[in-house]
């Protein structure tokens, strides 16, 4: 099964041609699959059995509404970290019976939004959220479900900015102060604690420091339920990493989320308690491409610039994390074409704005088409409007379909966003 794959000697996303694309919707474009998002979350499920009712799409990591439906069909639940995601994912048709909500800084009014939407669950990171949640919930005599998220103090994860389980990180209640906080939740008047959650990092490869610190979490369990708390639930984060660098043609393992699967229930073994999990980048990562177009080739003496319409301002990864992507020409190469090794370069005014460099690839003229892969999560998520540029748009393909789920923003909307002040 491959959902981007050439055809004819054109690239397509399942069997839509990305010069389709190109021409009708023009150019930076993010192109999604169903079929490829389907089957990743499909894979993922069927590795964390029995336990695949409580896995929680990290909208973070793409939360196109075209996405969250395709994925709410399914019957996934959604991990939100914002009051904008959580309606995102009601919007989709994610019920709000399956939707958890992470984060360290959610405000009072996003706390009441989901305590009065009766969200499943809500991950606590510290003991003032804590406080001020069960303020929120007494006061309108409900009793929200809550995890406590620990902080392991075992971090992972593909960049040391995508790291969250350190104990220098953030991110949830120390791992020291983790009973103290429970045995003072379950007396509290305005939640419901049901359990823990940790979330360790993103992009991890090496399941060694899951294993780790989910064993730490299990002794946890293991000593609250001593103390008589009954512990009935286990949230253990999202954060499986994936293949960027991949050969042709490729196929997104099942043998790693096996792996996961089989540790997980290794960790878990005979605790009896009701798992879950919130992953983002392993169902949306493979699911994604951003197209982009050659504007102008910069040559000089030592390196050629391959100047591309796409910037940092769509794609921000290699930027932010030093991330690697894949770049495919569209037009699939001639065997034995020249291969020229290209600085592949946006529009935006700084340096940084080099998705990637010394890279060989068939040599190429303006107009040609190139595509970043694995750019379906983190990508348009994390696009922005720098330089005055216009939000890049999002497509989705299911078979030979395509819709345009986000259509580019025009320059009225971009200008229209600002208010003059009444002084000017
Ligand atoms: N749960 C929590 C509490 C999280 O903080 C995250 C991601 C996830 C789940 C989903 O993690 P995933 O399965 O997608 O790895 N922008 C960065 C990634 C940031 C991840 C933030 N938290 C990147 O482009 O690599």
């Amino acid at each position: 099964m491959h959902h981007f794959d050439y055809s004819n000697g054109v690239l397509c996303a399942e069997d839509v041609s990305l010069e389709t694309i190109a021409v009708e919707v023009g150019t930076p474009v993010y192109v999604y699959s169903s079929a490829t998002l389907e089957r990743h979350y499909r894979v993922f499920c069927e590795a964390v059995k029995p336990h695949q009712d409580h896995v929680f799409y990290a909208v973070k990591a793409n939360g196109n509404l075209g996405v969250l439906m395709t994925l709410a069909r399914l019957g996934a639940g959604a991990d939100t970290v914002s009051e904008g995601e959580i309606r995102k994912a009601l919007a989709a048709g994610i019920p709000a019976s399956k939707i958890v909500f992470s984060g360290v800084g959610k405000t009072a009014a996003e706390l009441a939004f989901a305590v009065d939407a009766g969200i499943y669950q809500i991950n606590v990171e510290s003991e003032g959220e804590l406080e001020a949640l069960s303020r929120i919930g007494a006061a309108r005599g409900k009793r929200p479900a809550i995890v406590l998220r620990v902080n392991p103090e075992i971090g992972a994860g593909g960049h040391a900015k995508i790291t969250t389980g350190d104990a220098a990180n953030k991110f949830g209640v120390s791992f020291s102060e983790a009973e103290r906080l429970y045995a003072k939740a379950s007396n509290m008047p305005g939640v419901s604690v049901k359990g823990l959650a940790a979330h360790i990092g993103s992009q991890v490869t090496e399941f060694s420091a899951y294993r780790a610190a989910f064993l730490k979490m299990r002794g946890v369990v293991e000593n609250l339920r001593k103390q008589g708390h009954p512990v009935e639930r286990l949230d253990l984060g999202g954060g499986v990493g994936i293949p960027y660098e991949m050969t042709h043609p490729y196929e997104h393992g099942t043998e790693t989320l096996d792996a996961y699967g089989d540790m997980i229930r290794q960790v878990t073994d005979g605790l009896d308690i009701e798992l879950g999990f919130e992953p983002g980048r392993v169902i949306a990562g493979n699911a994604g491409i951003l197209l982009t177009k050659v504007l102008y080739i910069n040559e000089r003496a030592d390196r050629a610039f391959l100047i591309v319409d796409a910037g940092m301002n769509d794609l921000v990864r290699p930027a932010m994390y030093e991330a690697y992507h894949e770049i495919w020409p569209v037009r699939q190469p001639e065997p034995g074409a020249k291969s020229v090794a290209y600085d592949v370069v946006g529009p935006i005014c700084e340096s940084g704005d080099t998705f990637t460099t010394s890279r060989s690839l068939p040599a190429m003229k303006p107009g040609d088409l190139i595509v970043m892969k694995t750019a379906g999560a983190y990508g348009a998520s994390m696009s922005s409007t720098y330089n005055q540029r216009l939000l890049v748009p999002e497509v989705l393909v299911k078979g030979g379909d395509y819709a345009v789920t986000r259509p580019r923003q025009t320059y009225e909307e971009l200008i229209g966003l600002d208010r003059k002040p009444g002084w000017l």
